[in-house]
C-alpha cells in the first residue's frame, strides 16, 4: 500500500515535471517571437534603418561631448534624432506602422528636442545623461514590441 502510493507520487511528479519543461519551452526563453510584424516596402524600410543607425551615432555623439561638458555639441548631436529627422518619412512608413508604434516613436523624438534644448538652455551633463537613459527606456519597448519584415 505504501509502495502504491509511492509510485502514484512518482508518477505525478513526472508528470508536473514535463507539464512544467513543456510550458518553458512554450515560453520566450525557447525563442519564441512574440513581437508585432511591421510590414514595409523599401523606401520605409531604408528609411528606419538609416533613422536607427543615426539614434546610436547620435547618442555615441552625445556621449563624447558630454565627457567633455560641451553642451553645444551635445545639443548638435541630439537634434536630428528630434523631429529635424523626421522632415523627409515615406509616406509608406506612417501609413504602414500600428498607432502603437507612433506612440512610441513620437515621445522619443520630442524628448530629444527637449533634451537638446535643455543642453542649449545650461543643463548638466548629468542631468542630461539621466535624460537619455530615461529616453532609451522607449528605443528598448519599441523594439521589444516590434518587428520588420520587407514587402
Ligand atoms: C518606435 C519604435 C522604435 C524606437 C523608439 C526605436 N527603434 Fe530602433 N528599431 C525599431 C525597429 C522596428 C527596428 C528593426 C528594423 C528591422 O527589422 O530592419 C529597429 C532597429 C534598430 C537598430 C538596427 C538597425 C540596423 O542597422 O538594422 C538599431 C541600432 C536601433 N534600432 C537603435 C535604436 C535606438 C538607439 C533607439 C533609441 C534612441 C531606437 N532604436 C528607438 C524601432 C524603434
Amino acid at each position: 500500500m505504501r509502495n502504491k502510493i509511492f509510485k502514484i507520487d512518482v508518477h505525478h511528479i513526472l508528470l508536473a515535471i514535463t507539464v512544467v519543461i513543456t510550458g518553458f519551452s512554450n515560453s520566450s526563453w525557447a525563442g519564441r517571437d512574440n513581437r508585432e510584424v511591421i510590414v514595409l516596402d523599401d523606401d520605409a524600410r531604408n528609411f528606419l534603418v538609416r533613422e536607427m543607425q543615426q539614434n546610436v551615432s547620435g547618442l555615441q555623439q552625445a556621449l563624447t561631448a558630454l565627457s567633455k561638458d560641451d553642451m553645444d555639441a551635445v545639443a548638435t548631436a541630439l537634434r536630428p534624432l528630434g523631429f529635424q529627422g523626421m522632415t523627409d518619412v515615406p509616406p509608406t512608413l506612417m501609413s504602414s506602422v500600428p498607432d502603437g508604434f507612433k506612440k512610441i516613436g513620437m515621445p522619443t523624438h520630442m524628448a530629444f528636442d527637449r533634451i537638446a534644448d535643455a543642453a542649449e538652455a545650461g543643463a548638466t551633463a548629468k542631468e542630461i545623461l539621466s535624460s537619455i537613459a530615461m529616453t532609451m527606456n522607449k528605443c528598448i519597448a519599441c523594439h521589444a514590441a516590434y518587428r520588420v519584415e520587407s514587402e
